[in-house]
């Protein structure tokens, strides 16, 4: 843990200042990445995470020199992930967002044609730049243009002041009829005036203080892992590659929509105007046990091809029944020389659903870990 404590001190190093980019739902608490990575690899290793989220145990596993491989199906996740283990130029970036800033203009009219939500929740220059990022930026191809995006997302809702937005939540954004009446009962139906170029720039000019993290071999693909994963499991024979560590943690079921709660990040990716939830499978809600189940099946069998005989499968997950006892049944069939413990929250104080508010005595994460 002694190389943990001396990056993550503070944020006195480019590697501590984009180690918590990206507000994401039950995200790991960077100390936590950190440290399991530290305790159950060494440098050189191959680590996995097939549900990546915003890419804690990837960064963090690049950032202490193994070769880092993640997967996440949903884009906000993924462009936090990606973006911060090899964020483009300062330069570049703001000038892409100074080329936004000045064409956003061109999109006076187009604000009036979006629910009132929006110009509730943004002053007009903000609506205008984001409309204009939200058209022009090409997050999936262009790194420049994927930086420029994952930063907008970051502040596109907040605390006054500390967002893009009026008064919101960072890590999830609440629902148009909900946040319309509670901005009207609580006397914010203006939103707060933002320059967004002065804004950004701002937000920038700290993120890159200190410079670019260091961070050796390592990638996210974006996709579901289940498709994914036959894919990686061929290359990884052929190349003769067996992975050390597994850092995961698998969505909870029925418990979090990804989709719900990312709703307005993912209008500015260019979806949906309003809410919608989505049917395709594995970005909503897990309601059915059977294809939670599936998923669960899927994947850590899979894994089970890429684990070298002496690694390690670390799992957060649900301390409910259901996801706790498929998750722990599941390792344990693909694992069965591997010995199981099972842990509360070590490596940090609090757990990644009490970070993002949720307190409540009867849920909250355990850890399964798989070791030989
Ligand atoms: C508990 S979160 C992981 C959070 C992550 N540990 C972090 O630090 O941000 C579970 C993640 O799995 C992703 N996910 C769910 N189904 C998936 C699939 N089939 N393929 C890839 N990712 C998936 C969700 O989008 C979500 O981001």
């Amino acid at each position: 843990m002694i190389q943990t404590a001396k990056i993550l001190k503070g944020f006195k190093t480019a590697e501590s200042r984009w180690a918590r980019f990206g507000p994401y739902y039950a995200m790991f608490p960077v100390e936590f990445a950190f440290g399991v990575i530290e305790n159950y690899s060494k440098a050189g290793d191959f680590i996995i995470d097939p549900f990546a989220g915003r890419g804690s145990s990837i960064y963090a596993g690049g950032v202490l020199g193994r070769h880092s491989l993640g997967i996440e199906i949903n884009p906000v996740g993924w462009l936090y992930g990606s973006v911060k283990l090899c964020p483009a130029d300062k330069k570049d970036v703001i000038d892409r967002l100074l080329e936004i800033y000045y064409i956003k203009n061109y999109f006076n009219k187009t604000i009036t044609e979006l629910p009132n939500f929006y110009r509730m929740c943004y002053c007009d220059e903000v609506l205008k730049f984001l409309l204009a990022a939200r058209r022009h930026l090409d997050w999936k191809r262009n790194n420049v243009d994927a930086t420029l995006m994952s930063v907008l997302l970051v502040y596109l809702h907040g605390r006054l002041g500390e967002g893009l937005s009026n008064q919101m939540k960072m890590t999830r954004a609440l629902g148009i009829n909900y946040s319309i009446e509670w901005w009207k009962r609580n006397n914010l139906e203006k939103p707060p005036k933002i320059n967004p170029a002065e804004f950004i720039i701002k937000k920038l000019n700290w993120r890159y203080e200190k410079g670019k993290p260091e961070v050796f071999d390592s990638k996210i693909l974006f996709g579901d892992c289940t498709l994914k994963l036959v894919d990686i499991v061929e290359r990884a024979k052929t190349a003769n590659i067996k992975f050390s560590l597994l850092l995961t943690s698998p969505p909870y079921c029925s418990v979090t929509d990804y989709y719900a709660d990312q709703w307005l990040r993912l209008w500015l990716l260019g979806g949906p105007v309003i809410p919608k939830a989505t049917k395709e499978k594995y970005k909503g809600r897990f309601v059915s046990k059977e294809t939670y189940y599936n998923l669960l099946d899927s994947v850590f069998y899979n894994c089970s091809f890429l684990m070298d005989k002496k690694s390690t499968i670390y799992v957060r997950t649900d301390k409910r029944d259901f996801t706790f006892n498929t998750t722990l049944t599941i390792l344990q069939k693909y694992f069965p020389e591997h010995k199981t413990k099972i842990s509360e929250s070590p490596f940090n104080k609090k757990t990644q659903t009490e970070i993002c508010g949720n307190s409540t005595k009867n849920t909250g994460e355990i850890d399964i870990i798989l070791t030989k």
